[in-house]
C-alpha cells in the first residue's frame, strides 16, 4: 500500500474503534476560559496546574524578566552553549528542595524519564516497573534495552519477588509517587525496603506528587544504590521542564550520558525562570495556604483521597463520553478518559482539581458528579 492508504487505513482504524481524539483549544488563563470551535464558556477540570501558578503574577513578572535578558530560546543544548544562569539556579532550587545533592534539567519530564531509563537502565539491569506507571516510563524501559518486569500495582510483595529473579543483574525499580489516571499513591516506605534489601536503586516519578507522598528519603549520599528523585515544571510549578535529582555521581553521569538531555536543547530561559519563582513561592506560606486549599477542595469532592487527581471510573467508553458531554453541557470541561490510556472496561472522568478553582465551582462540580453516580 502507499503511504497515503497505510494513513488513511490507520486512521480508519482508530475513527471505528470510537478512539478518535483531537486537542480543542481553550482560551484561558487559569480554570475559566472559553472552549473552541464556538466559544462556549467552561470551567477546565482537565489542567495539572495544580496550585494555579501558571498565571501567578510573580511567575508571570520571572519569565517576562527572562524574555528580556536572555531572548526567547536557548539557541542549543546545555553542553553546547545553551545553558544559562537560570538553568544552573533553578537545578540549585530543586536540589535543595529535594534534598539531594544535585539536580539535573531536561526539556520535559517525559525526557527525564527516557534519559534517567537509558542510562540507569541496560542489558545488565533488571527494572521492575509498576504496571500503572505513565507511558514515559514505559518508553523509557523499552528504550534501555533491560529486561523491564511488571509488578502487579502498589504490590511491594510483587516487587521483591521480581527483584529476587534478579540473579547477577543491578535491580532498578521504577514508579510514579501518584499515578496519574487513578490517583492513588504508590507505597514508598515500603519499596525503599525492598530496594535496600536487593540493593537496587529506587526511581520514583514524583510529577503529580503536589500533596504528597513526600518521601522522607535517606541522605543521597546513604547506601549504595540510593534514589533518583524525577519531576516535571510543568505542573505545580506552572511551567515546562522536567528533572532528576539524585547524588551527584548520578546527576554528573546524567549530564555525559542521557541523549534526551544531550542531543536537544536547553529549556528556555523563560520556563526555568517561571520555575524558578514558582518553586520559591511553593517552599512559602502562601504555598502551605495553597495545599490547604487544594485539600480543602479534594475533600469536597472525594474526602480522604489523597490527591488532586480523582478518577470516576463508569466502565464503559459510551457511558463515559456521555457522562463527560452531560457536565460540558452545565459548563464543566472534565476528560473522558478511554483506552487505551487505561485498561479496557476502566474508562472514566478525569477530575484534576486545583487550588485555583473557586469553592463554588468545586461545589458544583460535586454536585454534577453525585447526579451521574446516582443514575
Ligand atoms: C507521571 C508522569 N510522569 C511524567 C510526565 C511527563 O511530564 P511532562 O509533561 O513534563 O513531559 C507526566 C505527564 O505529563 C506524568 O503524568
Amino acid at each position: 500500500v502507499s503511504w497515503r492508504e497505510w494513513a488513511d487505513g490507520e486512521a480508519a482504524g482508530i475513527r471505528d474503534a470510537g478512539q478518535w481524539r483531537a486537542p480543542r483549544d481553550l482560551d484561558a488563563v487559569g480554570p475559566e476560559g472559553k472552549l473552541a470551535p464556538d466559544g462556549r464558556p467552561v470551567v477546565s477540570f482537565a489542567s495539572n496546574d495544580y496550585l494555579g501558578l501558571t498565571h501567578h503574577p510573580s511567575v508571570v513578572a520571572a519569565a517576562h524578566a527572562a524574555l528580556d535578558r536572555w531572548g526567547a530560546g536557548s539557541g542549543s543544548a546545555r553542553l553546547i552553549v545553551g545553558s544559562r544562569p537560570v538553568h544552573s539556579e533553578l537545578e540549585r532550587a530543586l536540589a535543595a528542595w529535594k534534598g539531594t545533592e544535585r539536580a539535573v534539567l531536561f526539556p520535559t519530564g517525559f525526557a527525564a524519564n527516557l534519559g534517567v531509563l537509558t542510562t540507569f537502565g541496560g542489558p545488565d539491569v533488571l527494572v521492575v516497573s509498576d504496571e500503572l506507571n505513565h507511558a514515559s516510563i514505559i518508553d523509557g524501559c523499552r528504550l534501555a534495552r533491560a529486561e523491564c518486569a511488571v509488578a502487579r500495582h502498589v504490590d511491594p510483595e510483587h516487587v521483591d519477588a521480581l527483584l529476587a529473579n534478579a540473579g547477577s543483574r543491578r535491580g532498578l525499580v521504577v514508579t510514579d509517587t501518584v499515578f496519574s489516571m487513578d490517583g492513588d499513591v504508590a507505597p514508598v516506605a515500603d519499596l525503599l525496603d525492598v530496594c535496600a534489601r536487593h540493593g537496587a536503586l529506587l526511581v520514583l516519578d514524583e510529577a503529580h506528587a503536589v500533596l504528597g507522598p513526600d518521601p522522607d528519603l535517606p541522605d543521597p549520599d546513604a547506601g549504595d544504590a540510593g534514589v533518583i528523585r524525577i519531576g516535571t515544571l510543568s505542573k505545580t510549578l506552572g511551567a515546562l521542564g522536567g528533572f532528576a535529582a539524585a547524588r551527584g555521581a548520578y546527576t554528573d553521569l546524567l549530564v555525559n550520558r542521557a541523549r534526551s538531555y544531550i542531543f536537544t536543547t536547553a529549556s528556555t530561559p523563560a520556563d526555568s525562570a517561571a520555575a524558578l519563582a514558582a518553586l520559591a513561592i511553593v517552599r512559602s506560606a502562601e504555598g502551605d495556604a495553597l495545599r490547604d486549599r487544594l485539600r480543602a477542595h479534594v475533600e469536597q469532592v472525594r474526602p480522604g483521597h489523597p490527591s488532586p487527581i480523582i478518577p470516576v471510573v463508569l466502565g464503559d467508553e459510551r457511558a463515559t463520553l456521555a457522562g463527560a458531554a452531560e457536565l460540558l453541557e452545565q459548563g464543566m470541561l472534565v476528560p473522558a478518559i478511554r483506552p487505551p490510556t487505561v485498561p479496557d472496561g476502566t474508562s472514566r472522568l478525569r477530575v484534576a482539581l486545583s487550588a485555583a478553582h473557586s469553592s463554588e465551582q468545586v461545589r458544583a462540580l460535586a454536585t454534577a458528579l453525585a447526579a451521574l453516580a446516582d443514575r
